[in-house]
This record gives structure tokens, sequence and C-alpha cells, in this order.
């Protein structure tokens, strides 16, 4: 061990629904040492995301829990700070699955990979544009979606990270894009700063809007049907999308954030559209595409180069400020990609 300090966000008992201060603690303890062919990586932006909540309950997933008394896992962006790996030197910037705390220890054979921050104006790009959330965005449009030239798009969550991307690269594509997100600036945003067609409030003064009237804002905004549905969102933003299904429409479940703090799961009422409409639903889980990372990166950095994708990204600071950040992704206080900067 040496004398440096690690600040680490620490998993301290499972929430029951929407995560609580006393679910986590923060830890200090001296930096361990690299372990043999590893790394000690010194975390400079920790990507915060709706995916970290699932991770926390003791359920069947894609990713093992995070263990009680770890510390959350993350994925970083920091600085080589040891390392017992020839691949890799003090100094090298690299992207991994790490966690929320100063320094991470990477034992051989876990996903780390360097990156080239000089190609892009801050190494917080990798966890937005050119990192996992924009090419869920650019593999779940262009791949899972099988888009054509004039369908109509509807996107849910769009003024989030994925969502925003999504809609822009749909008006790309040359797309009829509708978006739903929560509030009348989200929805300026989605029309004056990203570019989408129609933007609609799913909440009202006196909260959110019921299906039947999301469902006829839905109807008047698409008056031939939803060809694309890209769902980020679930419950009764999605049920009313269903009920404006094109025949065979294809929805891309991306994501299900309003699901993911409640203690009983809520389920979809008219999946009974999906028969009707003879429509698709396919999973889409972007840990299916690493392979063509750098495929999709070249073409996102491409358009973001020729000005036609805008990628915001909301800043937080400091270890210590790690519970109010994450928790604005399910207040929707975040505008843009969330990161933490590890201050
Ligand atoms: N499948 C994959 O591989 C994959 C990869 C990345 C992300 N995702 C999913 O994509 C979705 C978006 O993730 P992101 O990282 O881009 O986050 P984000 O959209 O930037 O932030 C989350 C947003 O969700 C909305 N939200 C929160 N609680 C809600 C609720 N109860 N009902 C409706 N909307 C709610 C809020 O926007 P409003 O203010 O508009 O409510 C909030 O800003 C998530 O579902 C996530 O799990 C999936």
């Amino acid at each position: 061990m040496n004398a440096l300090e690690n600040r680490r966000f620490i998993l301290a008992r499972r929430p029951h629904g929407t995560p609580t201060r006393d679910d986590f603690r923060l830890e200090k303890t001296p930096v361990p040492s690299a372990p043999e062919g590893g790394m000690v990586v010194r975390n400079r932006f920790v990507s915060l995301d709706p995916a970290q909540r699932g991770w926390m309950d003791d359920a069947p997933s894609y990713m093992p829990p995070i263990p009680l008394g770890d510390a959350v896992r993350a994925t970083t962006v920091g600085v080589v700070h040891e390392s017992r790996n020839p691949d890799f030197a003090a100094g090298d910037w690299v992207l991994g699955l790490n966690a929320i705390e100063d320094y991470s220890v990477v034992t051989p054979g876990g996903f780390t990979s360097k990156i080239d921050v000089s190609i892009v104006d801050s190494p917080s790009r990798y966890l937005s544009a050119v990192g996992a959330v924009g090419l869920t965005a650019y593999f779940g449009l262009t791949d899972a979606a099988a888009p054509r030239s004039g369908e109509t798009l509807l996107v849910t969550g769009a003024a989030g990270a994925v969502g925003s991307m999504v809609g822009q690269i749909g008006k790309i594509l040359g797309l009829r894009v509708i978006g739903i997100a929560g509030g009348a600036e989200k929805c300026r945003r989605l029309v004056e700063d990203y570019g989408f067609d129609v933007a609609i409030d799913y909440k009202s003064a006196s909260g959110a809007k019921s299906v039947d009237a999301l469902s006829a804002e839905i109807a008047a905004a698409a008056p031939q049907g939803v060809d694309i549905l890209f769902e980020n969102v679930g419950g009764d933003v999605m049920d009313a999308v269903l009920l404006n299904l094109a025949l065979h429409a294809r929805v891309v479940l991306c994501g299900l954030i309003s699901e993911y703090n409640a203690p009983e799961k809520i389920g979809i009422r008219n999946l009974w559209q999906v028969i009707v409409k003879q429509a698709t639903i396919k999973g889409f889980l972007i840990a299916g595409y690493v392979p063509r990372f750098a495929e999709g990166g070249a073409v996102v950095a491409q358009w973001i180069g020729e000005g036609r994708l805008r990628v915001d990204e909301d800043i937080q600071h400091g270890l210590d400020n790690a519970y109010d950040a994450f928790m604005r992704l399910f207040s929707g206080a975040n505008t843009g990609k969330l990161v933490l900067a590890v201050d």
C-alpha cells in the first residue's frame, strides 16, 4: 500500500425502490499497489448510468449484482497510475469498467482499453458521444430498428443522453422524428437544439399525463402511426405509444427507466397492439456490439465533426457528490450524458 487516499462510493445495502443516501457510504482507504500483470488507474471521469440501478439489485441480469460492501461499478475514463502490464504505461489514458472511486485496481483480462484523448475536446467524450451511450443510439437505431427513409420514428426519454442522439441520427437518416420528454424546457430543446420534428411532454401541471391523453397527442403527431418506437422509458409512456403503432412497426426495447425504482414491476398493458399491428419487439443491449465499436465510433465522430450531431454532457463534480449526482437520472434533472468528474 502507498500513502495516497482512495475515496470509494460503497454500496452499503440494496435499495428498496428509490435509492436513499443511507444505501451508500463514502469510504477512505489507502491506494493499493498494482497486482502482477495488472495496473492501478486514477479515475478522472465516471459514467453515471441508469443501468447501475439494476446492478444494485440482487436479480438476474447481464452482469452479476454489485456485491454489498464494494464500490458501485461504473465505466470510467482515467490515467494509468501504476502499471505491471507491458501493454500499458503510467500516464496512458484508458477506458474501463471500474467503479465510483479515485483509484481502481485493474486485474489482467478485464475490459480496459487505451483511448486517444487528442481527438476529442474532453476525455469525458469516451463516456458519451464516442462511448457506449453514443453507440447505443447509433447501433440501436441503424442496426436494431432497420430504418427506412421517410418512416416515422418515436423516441421516449428523448431529451436524455441516448434519446437525444437517437432522434438526431433519425433526422440524418431521413426519418420523421417525434420525441417524448418531461417538461416544457426539455421539449423546447428537442425541437430547437436537436432538430426533432415534434416534441410531446408526458407531464402536465398535475403530474404525468394519462395513457389516453398521451395517446391522443401521439395520434395527432403521427396520423399514419409510428413505424419505429425507440423505447427508453416503459410504463404508461410505452403503453400510450403502443396504441399508435403502424402496421409492421418495430419496437427497439433499449431501456425501461420508469420501472428501475419501482418496488413492484409495472408491466405493459397494451401488448395486444403488437399482435394487432404484426409488430416486432427487439431487446437491445450494447454489450453485443463491442466488436463493432470502432466502426460505429468513426461514423458518430464524423457526424459530430460535420456539425450534424450535437452531444451534451451534464458534468457533476466530486466523489462526495456521487449520490446526488446519480439521482439526477431519476428526477430528470440531467441535461445530457450524466458524468461525474473526479476532482
Ligand atoms: N440497452 C442498452 O444497451 C442501453 C445502453 C444505455 C442506456 N440504456 C437505457 O437508455 C435509457 C436512457 O439512458 P441514458 O443514459 O440516456 O439516461 P438519460 O436519458 O440521459 O437520463 C435518464 C432520463 O430518463 C427520464 N426518466 C427518469 N425517470 C423517468 C420516469 N419515471 N418516467 C419517464 N422518464 C423518466 C428523465 O428524463 P425526463 O425529464 O424526460 O423524464 C431522465 O433525464 C435508460 O432506460 C437506460 O437504461 C440502455
